[in-house]
């Protein structure tokens, strides 16, 4: 099976999800693989991640699951002990880097600079969060990243939406973009399942129009 960062690239979008109570997980999952896309990204900044994680992994195990919002080697250890199968990290920590390198563990670490890139290079990476990608220059900036570090894929996340996934998709340098709101931390808890599905369908069917020539959607 393919690396599960390289997974990503197929689905185009990964939801980025901050999840208030572990209870709430299946719904979510549920939601997701009904939308058409089984991804997600739970991110560390809740309590209930850990648990939230583990309760995907043992009960969806075709849902690719990551741990988002990685800032410590000890997180990332919790995560892959729950059951992600790939860690996301908004900047660059060589601690976290290395310790995923020597635990085979796929990692995409934030970058928001040249010199990010060429660091995480440096540790032989090669696909790359681009965060926040809105606040840094969005599409014009990737462009020019783009430009110089042919061979690099970014995931650019933050201030990514439904009315901006077509422009970044079209981007020969993105490999799949990252957001919140598809599956929003209100949403989740409010149970509100049925328009994060409605959500999902109107991302996957983006992607499916910017990626005509196939893909996995
Ligand atoms: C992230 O977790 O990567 C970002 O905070 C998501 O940003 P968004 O809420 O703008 O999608």
């Amino acid at each position: 099976m393919a690396n599960p960062i390289e997974q990503l690239g197929e689905r185009g979008v990964v939801p980025v999800v901050k999840i208030e109570n572990a209870d709430c997980a299946p719904g979510l999952a549920d939601a997701l693989i009904a939308g058409g896309l089984p991804c997600a990204e739970i991110t560390f900044r809740t309590a209930a991640a850990e648990d939230a994680i583990r309760s995907i992994a043992k009960s969806r195990p075709d849902l690719l699951l990551g741990a988002g919002t990685v800032l410590s080697v000890s997180q990332a250890k919790r995560a892959v002990g729950a059951g992600a199968t790939f860690l996301v990290s908004p900047g660059f920590d060589p601690k976290v880097v290395d310790w995923c390198r020597k635990n085979a563990i796929p990692i995409l670490p934030g970058v928001a600079t040249a010199t990010e890139i060429l660091m995480a290079l440096d540790a032989g990476l090669t696909i790359l969060k681009y965060f926040p990608a809105e606040a840094l220059g969005g599409v014009r900036m990737l462009e020019s990243l783009g430009a110089v570090f042919a061979g690099v894929k970014f995931v650019p996340t933050g201030g990514v939406t439904a009315s901006n996934l077509a422009a970044y998709l079209r981007l020969p340098a993105v490999h799949a973009v990252g957001g919140t709101w598809i599956a929003t931390a209100k949403a989740i808890s409010a149970g509100a399942f049925e328009d994060i599905t409605r959500l999902t369908g109107e991302a996957v069917a983006i992607v499916r129009s910017e990626r005509k020539s196939g893909g996995w959607v």
